[in-house]
């Protein structure tokens, strides 16, 4: 059923040193909001998935309840991400002890879904990032993978490299999925960097007067392809992040409402109402309440990272912080010490705030670093 828990406490707490979830994050996990056919996201990911039902020949597979925690083999090596890469750091990372991770995108399921024998399938579902706090980035977002496998066969008929053969297609579904999402759109494709393609692409749109980033993509490392039983074959992979083009699509200012169980949020999204490029299906913002700053000084250590500081703040304020952004950086060359000076943002997007209560949070928050954090506030 929606809403109940996909993962254990126990699963996830494993009282490893190396754990590093939050209650947080896992009163998160279990939501299913890509589950949710009336929730923007469950709109977004049916209307992919139409896409790639329409698509000649055999449908693409379908996977959208695949656990999210998995190995660091499933989420790093098999996919090739380099032993000294940032994503496997802690900092950025949720996980349950050394070798588990809560899945930081959706590629971790790539090899173990091409073993199973499947050549083309879709993976969707929520993955874990540790992060900065502003309007676009929240510590849980979705990500739908696209994986597809391609015979010999298919680029000799076609009288060119599997590599090339694969590019082209690649494009062209995509070009097509994307023009299905957003209309008659101009579109780019940038050259890009992923561990687990080669040539790896971005494709980019120029919708409402600005170039945004859709998704990544590439043909897959014949590495990963070979070890999992696709010898001699060829495959493209493409990961998008569905938050991302909910917001722009139905014009959502602020990612935390993903989360909202307002109902002036929810009623206004119902399955099936899209239309490509979002005309006609517009959120309607309800009244802003006044947002609240608070600064904190303090010295920095050698343990300080603004991920970490963001963790602390959200376990806290929960969906009441908004933003958390450096304003002031000086290095005291006197007595070598470095201050930070950070403003936090709190406002609920539901209600309006007292005093009493921001301060409350604010103290805890300043309780924390000077106490768990080991810093010196100034
Ligand atoms: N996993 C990549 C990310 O999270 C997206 C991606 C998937 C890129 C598949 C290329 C191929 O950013």
């Amino acid at each position: 059923a929606v809403g109940a828990p996909a993962v254990t406490r126990e699963e996830v707490f494993s009282g490893d040193p190396y754990n590093n979830v939050s209650e947080n994050i896992f009163s998160k996990m279990g939501r299913n909001l890509h589950h949710q056919e009336d929730h923007p996201l469950g709109i977004i990911k049916n209307v992919i998935w139409e896409y790639f039902d329409t698509l000649d020949g055999k449908a693409f597979e379908k996977f959208d309840d695949l656990k999210p925690i998995v190995s660091t083999e499933m989420n790093f090596d098999q996919v090739l991400v380099p032993k000294d890469h940032v994503s496997r750091s802690p900092n950025d990372t949720y996980y349950v002890d050394e070798e588990t991770v809560l899945r930081c995108h959706t590629s971790a399921h790539q090899t173990e879904t091409l073993q199973q024998g499947h050549d083309r399938f879709l993976v969707i579902g929520d993955v874990y990032r540790r992060d900065t706090i502003d309007a676009t980035h929240y510590p849980v977002f979705h990500q739908m993978e696209g994986v597809r496998v391609f015979e010999p066969a298919e680029w000799e008929a076609a009288g060119v490299d599997g590599t090339e053969f694969a590019a082209k297609e690649l494009k062209e579904t995509l070009e097509g999925m994307t023009r299905h999402l957003f209309g008659n759109v101009e579109m780019r494709w940038v050259d890009a960097y992923f561990p687990f393609t080669e040539p790896s692409f971005e494709l980019e749109i120029f919708f409402k007067g600005e170039w945004l980033e859709v998704l990544g993509c590439g043909v897959m490392q014949q590495q990963i392809l070979d070890g999992a039983g696709g010898e001699g074959k060829k495959a493209w992979a493409f990961g998008l992040g569905l938050e991302r083009l909910a917001m722009v699509l139905f014009e959502i200012p602020d990612i935390r409402l993903f989360w909202t169980e307002d109902e002036r949020f929810t009623k206004q999204f119902k399955a099936g109402d899209f239309t490509p490029g979002g005309a006609g299906i517009k959120f309607q913002s309800f009244s802003k309440f006044p947002p609240c700053l608070k600064d904190v000084s303090f010295w920095v250590n050698d343990e300080f990272t603004e991920n970490n500081l963001c963790e602390q703040v959200r376990n806290i304020a929960g969906d009441l912080v908004e933003n958390v952004v450096l304003i002031d950086d000086f290095t005291n060359k006197k007595i070598n010490k470095r201050s930070n000076c950070y403003r936090i943002t709190y406002r609920s997007m539901e209600r309006s705030l007292t005093n009493e209560e921001i301060d409350a949070l604010q103290e805890k928050v300043r309780e924390t670093m000077a106490g768990e954090m080991g810093l010196e506030l100034r």
